[in-house]
């Protein structure tokens, strides 16, 4: 009785365990995507899909070698040059992250 007992827990624990581990790569892919539509709406009109397009000056964004930081300082307050003031349009911490996150993904 006792033993079937613990079978049930154990079987329970491990359900809610799994329910997690998949809900985390969830979370994980839908940040991904939102990332890269962000990007497309904010950021690809000057960088480009691949970062290298480089309309009005943008920076090469597959050779950049900011650190998390500066990439994040450039989104919020635009460079010297006034050209990407985001500060205003994506106001999420959130969004920010992953924006900086995928920035890095266009490295080489
Ligand atoms: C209006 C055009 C324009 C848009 C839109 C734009 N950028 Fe830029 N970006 C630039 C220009 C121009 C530079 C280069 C500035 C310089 O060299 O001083 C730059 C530089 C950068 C840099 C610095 C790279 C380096 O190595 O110096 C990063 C990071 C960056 N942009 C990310 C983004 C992200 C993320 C977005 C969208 C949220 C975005 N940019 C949208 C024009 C733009």
């Amino acid at each position: 009785m006792v033993l079937r007992f613990f079978c049930c827990i154990i079987l329970l624990f491990n359900i809610v365990a799994c329910n997690q581990k998949s809900s985390s790569t969830d979370i994980h892919s839908e940040t991904t995507a939102s990332a890269s539509s962000l990007y497309t709406l904010h950021c690809a009109a000057c960088h480009g899909k691949d970062g290298k397009k480089g309309i009005s000056g943008a920076a090469d964004l597959s050779i950049s070698k900011l650190s998390d930081k500066e990439i994040r300082n450039t989104i919020v307050n635009g460079n010297d040059k006034g050209m990407m003031p985001f500060k205003d349009l994506i106001t999420k911490p959130t969004e920010i992250d992953s924006l900086v996150s995928f920035v890095k993904t266009l490295r080489k």
